[in-house]
């Protein structure tokens, strides 16, 4: 049998450091595969004009299957500065390459884990008495990941046929009179069928994985019409799934309760926005972006990506110092979905036991500021802590 093909897009900064880490580790655990580099990200922005390439589109449109690091982003102003100068006023218009892929593939389910490992020192505590309290946090959010908010239908100064519809609604009236180009506009757009395809995804995770509840985290009670059919749709699916139980809460309350119970909390599911507000706030209580892993499903391909940026301030660093973790739970979550669980469980335990033996630390989890000098003051650099998690294989 041919091995399996993935495709490998490392992007910018330290997306090039971590993604080889973790492809080390899934290496190290046995898993066969075939990794096909990818270019995506500024430097193909800045020579060619393009952060995504079709010949990526192409190569994941035929392996399914994609691991990505992270990319440099930059506002519209300064991305039109730094193109080439024989590409400069040409039209060229920066938009984000993993935005666009999500869009392109449909991949509008968001899966973010966020789980405490036993003995990380970033972990969530609570005052308990006279101590303290270190309670597991094991929630995972389902994030709607191609509408809402994030859609980018917005306009400042919208064109009058746009206005004119807008002011057909009532409440409208108060903004009669501000001229359009002191009117901005962003809409939150969301369909039954996205709603149906992440509530059902959120359900059936819960019951595969013996969560007991699903929380429906939006703001039905202000933003009637989105959060409401997240939340009728949700409530929908929660009938054929008697043994789980439905909360709702708003993301105002959520974000509150996340640091007061956040263990009380197993799967929850939100618009795209509250969901990606949500998942910083848990994975905060976990160990912060160097633990935070997500997957971006759609209904053919996958892509598998830590929720960090490029850091470019650390690029340079040599050795690098930045954590591997968050990128090698990205890619357990890929063998998870392509049904190598054995090996992904393999792997976080070999994950847990490292934090838990608490000698192998990136700056990070010794809450140091990320300075090279942190080499010298105990902290693990990339590598060390990537060979830990293997030699725990
Ligand atoms: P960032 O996530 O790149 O870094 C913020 C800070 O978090 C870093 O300076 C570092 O202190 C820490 N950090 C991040 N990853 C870490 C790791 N693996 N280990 C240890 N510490 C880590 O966010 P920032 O600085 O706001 O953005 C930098 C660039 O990344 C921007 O151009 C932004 O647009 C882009 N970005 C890309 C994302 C993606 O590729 N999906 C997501 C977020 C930001
Ligand atoms: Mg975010």
């Amino acid at each position: 049998m041919s091995k399996r093909k993935i495709v490998a897009m490392p992007g910018d900064g330290i997306g090039k450091v971590v993604l080889p880490s973790a492809i080390r580790v899934l290496d190290a655990v046995g898993f066969e595969a075939e990794y096909v580099h990818a270019d995506i990200g500024w430097e193909f922005w800045i020579r060619d004009g393009n952060a995504l390439h079709q010949r990526t589109i192409d190569l994941l449109a035929e392996y399914k299957l994609g691991l990505f690091g992270a990319i440099t982003s930059k506002p519209k102003d300064q991305a039109a500065a730094e193109l080439s100068p024989e590409l400069k006023d040409k039209g060229y218009v920066y938009s984000s390459p993993i935005v666009g892929l999500r869009q392109h593939f449909d991949l509008d389910i968001c899966i973010r884990p966020c789980r405490s490992f036993k003995g990380n020192p970033l972990n969530f505590i609570r005052r308990d008495g006279d101590g303290f309290a270190e309670p597991p946090v094991d929630a995972v959010i389902f994030r709607q990941n191609t509408e809402g908010l994030y859609a980018g239908v917005e306009w400042t100064d919208p064109p009058p046929n746009v206005r004119t519809a807008l002011e057909s609604h009532a409440r409208m009236a108060r903004f009669k009179d501000t001229p359009g180009k002191d009117l901005a506009v962003s809409t939150r757009i969301f369909t039954r069928r996205a709603c149906q395809r992440v509530t059902r995804e959120a359900f059936a995770y819960a019951k595969k994985f013996g969560y007991r509840s699903v929380t429906v985290c939006e703001k039905p009670n202000v933003i009637r019409e989105t959060s409401g059919m997240l939340r009728a749709e949700a409530q929908a699916v929660a009938k054929e799934y008697p043994e789980i139980a439905l909360w709702e809460t708003n993301i105002d309350a959520q974000m509150m309760w996340l640091t007061k119970n956040p263990e009380d909390y197993g799967v929850l599911v939100c618009g795209n926005m509250f969901g990606d507000i949500v998942s910083d706030g848990f994975a905060g209580l976990v160990g912060g972006l160097g633990f935070a892993c997500s997957a971006n499903i759609g209904p053919e391909v996958a892509v598998f990506e830590p929720t960090h940026g490029s850091a470019p301030k650390y690029e340079t660093f040599d050795p690098s110092i930045v954590n591997p973790i968050a990128m090698i739970l990205s890619a357990c979550m890929m063998l998870d979905h392509i049904g190598e669980k054995d090996k992904s469980d393999r792997i976080r335990a070999a994950v847990g036991a490292v934090v838990a033996e608490g000698k192998t630390r990136t700056y990070d989890m010794l809450r140091l500021p990320g300075r090279q000098e942190v080499l010298e003051q105990g902290a693990a650099n990339t590598t060390q802590m990537t060979d830990a998690i293997i030699e725990r294989l």
